[in-house]
């Protein structure tokens, strides 16, 4: 396109009046059987283009399926982001500043008050969800512009967050975003929490498109499609576990979310599938969807069923975050109120208890992982080292669903006993609640996120490893030889099943046959040079997680609760599922617009980060 063309393109947009003139309200009748949010019906359609100057129009045409989109080399020039911002309706488009540049002397909006007040919130997961670009993993931005009381790099720079953000409030913004990320060459991100454990929601240069404020929901007491019959409920791609329990609590029904409380149950999470509190009973969050809305790589807005398009709705449901499309909100199947009887305890090593009399008391409970599980409960437990030879455990807590005290108790007395025997204090606190949302809200702790110093990784240990007493012992050995090791454990024991009547999907074969799934991190400190980090990263991942792996090398890791250096990591978080995935990236993604690390197809692009380590602040090629 001629460049001329272009500024008289702007010269005739400097004279119209209102924003949003590229969004047409369109019905909201949809495939899924429920009508579309208000969001969702305001659109970007072929008419709604034509109203744009051809060379205006240029920047956001849909794309056509297979076609490449043209190699600009250029970034855009500050007149086309502004064109950019008054077709989303102008002050939609954010320019990204790092939170903790408040708290940098040199920076123009330096405020030693917000600075206090950002340093203060850091590790709580809100201020992160509620900003258009920050993340809660800040490795991955490359430690850039932290809080100045934990300086790394001591320096303010964008690093790897996204350069600029899409503040969406309707989905022609998502549309519009796509074409022009598609069209001018650019990096595109999808952030919803920042929440995600390897940094898929931030990318260097990149325009981000923020799903935050998509907060719609809306209840279907008798939904049909998809095979199913029954309650259910439309989320915006932007709610989060804490909005939905408690719109189930008013209902009188359980909703599928995690046991974290500010995670995007409609984004990242269920997507790449998901555990729950309720998962022993209902499997993944994944497979609870019946529908999806979707903007596809080529700008269209598509409603997506098991009926409609089975490929697709097969790739959503579990086959991962930031690789298929933007979610606009997915309905999912609600359960039926359900009591739990919540229990939390503790017990550790002191001089009355050896750690050869601690470890025999995890060995107790972990014997009872298939029991535990198949009674439909789930527990998270961690396990600490807290000295030389001293360990501490925490049932952080035990969510018996579906039992009431007396039933936990009977669950739970083997255990207990075996306790008790080996002269191990512990009181443990059981209470029972008749409704998920209160054991949920008093069960899980807030937990604090935002450590510039830690990598995690992880497993999902097969029930296999259960049913073999050397296998079992292996497995025992290797966990207790990492946290001997230093390195703490916070586990979930529960299983996984597809539940009746829910279509196969793309989720982590390696979930169905799970009865733990195990996390640990390791650590270094603010003054540890990088080449001594990735020293300690690849220790981690090799050695650590290499023990971890040697007692299951078929099974995998949940994608999104894991090691972002995981080795073979298509067969660790896909397994079987690779190569479907694979092709219909293709087929929906040809240009590979969606870039997520880790994520299907990332293997053919490279971040070449700055510090050689594994984050989001340099570009991102081909390889
Ligand atoms: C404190 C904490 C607690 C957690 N608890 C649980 C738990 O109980 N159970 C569990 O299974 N997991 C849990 N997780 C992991 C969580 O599922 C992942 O971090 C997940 O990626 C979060 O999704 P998000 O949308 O909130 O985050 P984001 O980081 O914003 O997004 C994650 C990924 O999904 C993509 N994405 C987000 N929204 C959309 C969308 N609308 N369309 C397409 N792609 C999208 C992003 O591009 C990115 O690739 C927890 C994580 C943390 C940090
Ligand atoms: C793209 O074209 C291929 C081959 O013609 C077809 O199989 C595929 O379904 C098309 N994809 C979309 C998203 O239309
Ligand atoms: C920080 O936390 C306090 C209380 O927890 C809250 O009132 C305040 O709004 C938070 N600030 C930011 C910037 O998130
Ligand atoms: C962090 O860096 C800033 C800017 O260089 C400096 O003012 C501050 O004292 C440092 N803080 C710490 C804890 O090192
Ligand atoms: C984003 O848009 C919403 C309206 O959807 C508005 O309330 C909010 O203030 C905006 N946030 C930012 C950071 O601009
Ligand atoms: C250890 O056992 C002794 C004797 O039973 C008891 O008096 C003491 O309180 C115990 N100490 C701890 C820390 O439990
Ligand atoms: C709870 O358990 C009872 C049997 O004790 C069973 O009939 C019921 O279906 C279970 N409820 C749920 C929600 O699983
Ligand atoms: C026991 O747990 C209940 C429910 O979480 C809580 O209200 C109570 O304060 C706890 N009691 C003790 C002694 O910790
Ligand atoms: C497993 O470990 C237990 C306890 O250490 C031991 O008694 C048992 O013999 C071991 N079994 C096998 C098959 O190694
Ligand atoms: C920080 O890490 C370095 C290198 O790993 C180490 O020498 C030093 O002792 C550590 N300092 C602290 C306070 O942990």
């Amino acid at each position: 396109m001629a460049y001329g063309m272009l500024v008289a393109g702007l010269l005739s947009l400097a004279v119209a009046a209102s924003s949003q003139n590229v969004a047409q309200r369109v019905s909201s009748n949809s495939v899924s059987g429920m009508p579309l949010f208000p969001s969702e019906t305001l659109q970007l359609t072929d008419e709604a283009l034509s109203r744009l100057a051809k060379d205006q129009r240029a920047w956001f045409e849909f794309g056509s399926n297979g076609s490449v989109s043209a190699a600009r080399s250029l970034w855009p020039s500050e007149n086309i982001w502004e064109l950019f911002d008054w077709v989303l309706g102008t002050g939609s488009l954010i320019k990204t500043v790092p939170l903790a540049t408040v708290c940098y002397p040199s920076e123009p909006d330096y405020d030693s008050a917000k600075c206090e007040e950002i340093t203060d919130n850091w590790t709580n997961s809100y201020l992160h969800a509620a900003d258009p670009a920050s993340i809660m993993w800040p490795l991955f931005e490359g430690r850039t512009c932290l809080p100045t009381n934990q300086n790394v790099t001591a320096d303010c720079t964008l690093g790897g967050y996204s350069s600029y953000a899409v503040n969406v409030s309707h989905v022609a913004q998502i549309q519009l975003a796509v074409n022009f990320a598609r069209l001018a060459n650019l990096r595109l991100v999808v952030k919803n929490t920042g929440h995600d454990f390897s940094g898929k929601s931030t990318g260097a240069g990149a325009l981000g498109i923020w799903t935050h404020n998509l907060k719609e929901m809306e209840y279907y007491e008798n939904y049909r499609g998809s095979g199913y019959q029954g309650p259910a409920l439309k989320m915006g791609a932007g709610v989060q576990a804490f909005d939905v329990y408690a719109k189930a609590r008013e209902l009188g029904l359980t909703a599928i979310g995690g046991e974290g409380k500010t995670v995007g149950v409609a984004g990242g999470y269920v997507l790449g599938g998901g555990h729950s509190p309720m998962s022993s009973i209902y499997g993944l969050a994944a497979d609870q969807v019946l529908a999806l809305e979707v903007v596809l790589a080529n700008g269209r807005f598509v409603t997506v069923t098991e009926e409609t398009d089975p490929d697709l709705f097969w790739a959503l449901c579990g086959g991962g975050g930031g690789t298929y499309g933007v979610v606009t909100s997915v309905i999912s199947r609600l359960r039926p109120k359900v009591g739990v009887t919540l229990s939390k305890f503790s017990f550790a090593t002191s001089p009355n208890v050896s750690a050869d009399t601690f470890w025999a008391g995890i060995r107790s409970y972990m014997q009872r992982f298939p029991t535990y599980a198949d009674a439909g409960t789930y527990a998270y437990f961690w396990v600490l080292p807290t000295g030389p030879g001293a360990f501490e455990f925490l049932m952080n807590p035990f969510f018996g669903v579906n039992h009431t005290l007396d039933e936990f108790n009977a669950l739970v007395k083997p255990w207990f006993d075996d306790l008790k025997a080996l002269g191990i204090p512990f009181t443990p606190n059981s209470t029972y609640f008749p409704d998920f949302y209160d054991a949920w809200a008093a069960g899980f702790p807030l937990e604090t996120v935002a450590s510039s110093t830690m990598l995690t990784g992880s497993r999902l240990f097969p029930r296999a490893n259960w049913e073999d007493e050397s296998k079992f012992n292996a497995t025992f050995a290797a966990l207790r030889s990492t946290i001997t090791a230093g390195h703490p454990l916070l586990a979930f024991n529960m299983k996984v099943d597809l539940p009746e009547g829910s279509p196969e999907n793309s989720a982590n074969p390696a979930w169905r046959k799970t009865l733990m799934h195990a996390i640990t991190s390791t650590t270094w400190n603010t003054t540890t040079p990088n080449a001594e980090i990735k020293q300690i990263m690849d220790t981690f991942t090799y050695d650590t997680l290499g023990q971890w792996r040697a007692t299951c090398p078929d099974a995998g890791a949940y994608m999104s609760e894991s090691d972002v250096l995981e080795p073979n990591f298509e067969q660790a978080f896909y397994g079987s599922n690779y190569d479907r995935l694979y092709k219909l990236k293709q087929r929906y993604d040809p240009t590979g617009l969606f870039y997520a690390v880790t994520a299907v197809g990332s293997e053919n692009w490279q971040v070449k980060s700055l510090d050689g380590l594994p984050d989001q602040n340099g570009r991102l090629c081909r390889i």
